[in-house]
């Protein structure tokens, strides 16, 4: 296997991983026992770090990571909780299989490590879903038929939201494996983080009101920029949300859905101050950088 095979291999992975968050989401959006959900949070944040680690074996291989995710792996169910969890414990098997598949013909050590860690967290998650797929069905957590009715518009403006807030991981992600500075890694990682938390309290919100979020997204493929151009695009974009958020906590009648997005309008301004701030050092650098090349 050549090091081309084994970097799309990997990104074949990342895609894999970035499908089963997608469908865990879903999942913890439409389900409103919280029993259930804390526990697909918790796999769903163990799929993250595989994701991780495999995009990371990419950048060490020199390749480059694509976040794109394969649409007929996401298998949303429903509208009963016993579906949703019976898709769960599918994609689990899909990926023991695949994973298993690749461990047989990959070279690499410390990428069979990796396919190795990974299946056995894959066979814990697959036989967690189970275990709460059969207490669904055997009634031991009641599904609650009666949903609320959501009025249109403002299911609207969540999902326009949900999708910014996903696109926005997308984009800092991709920038966190890429990056070479320390400093930009971190402030990366920690508004992908925050924005991971807007993402799911808005989805979170959705089913609530009994609606359906909708996570596709265009993936308009994201383009290595050096760190100043992606700051300063980044600093328009914090700047946008906020003022979108705010928009829409006037006009929100719903004193709910006002106080979150206060909430998230509130972290939006200090990402935008955490990016102004690294912004600035780096320009300070930069033009000290050059004046002490010139006096050299
Ligand atoms: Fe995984
Ligand atoms: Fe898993
Ligand atoms: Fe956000
Ligand atoms: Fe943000």
């Amino acid at each position: 296997m050549s090091k081309k095979e084994l970097i799309s291999l990997l990104l074949y992975d990342v895609a894999l991983e970035h499908s089963a968050i997608v469908q865990y989401l879903y999942h913890i959006f439409l389900i409103t026992d919280a029993n259930i959900t804390s526990e697909i949070e918790e796999i769903a944040r163990q799929e993250m770090r595989h994701l991780k680690w495999f995009a990371q074996k990419v950048v060490q291989l020199g390749g480059e990571v694509v976040l794109d995710r394969l649409e007929d792996m996401i298998m949303v169910g429903g509208p009963d909780w016993a579906d949703m969890l019976s898709k769960d414990v599918l994609a689990e098997e899909m990926a023991i299989e695949i994973y298993t598949k690749q461990l047989e013909i990959v070279k690499d050590d410390s990428v069979k490590r990796l396919l190795e860690r990974v299946i056995k967290d894959e066979n814990t998650h697959r036989f967690e879903f189970s275990e709460l797929r059969d207490k669904v069905k055997e009634g031991m957590i009641c599904y609650q038929e009666e949903r609320q009715k959501v009025d249109p518009k403002t299911l609207e403006v969540l999902n326009k939201f949900l999708q910014e807030e996903y696109a926005s991981i997308i984009k800092y992600l991709y920038q966190f494996f890429h990056s070479k500075d320390i400093n930009h890694r971190d402030v990366m990682l920690d508004v992908a983080i925050e924005s991971m938390v807007h993402m799911g309290k808005i989805g979170e919100k959705i089913g609530e009101l009994g609606g359906m979020p909708n996570m596709k997204t265009d993936f308009s493929p994201i383009k290595y920029k050096s760190m100043q151009e992606s700051l300063k695009e980044d600093i328009a974009f914090e700047q946008q949300a906020m003022g979108e958020y705010e928009k829409d906590i006037k006009s929100s009648a719903d004193p709910e859905i006002k106080r979150l997005f206060e909430f998230i309008e509130h972290q939006e301004e200090y990402h935008r101050h955490m990016l102004l701030e690294l912004f600035k050092k780096m320009r300070k650098l930069t033009v000290g950088d050059l004046r002490k090349s010139k006096n050299d």
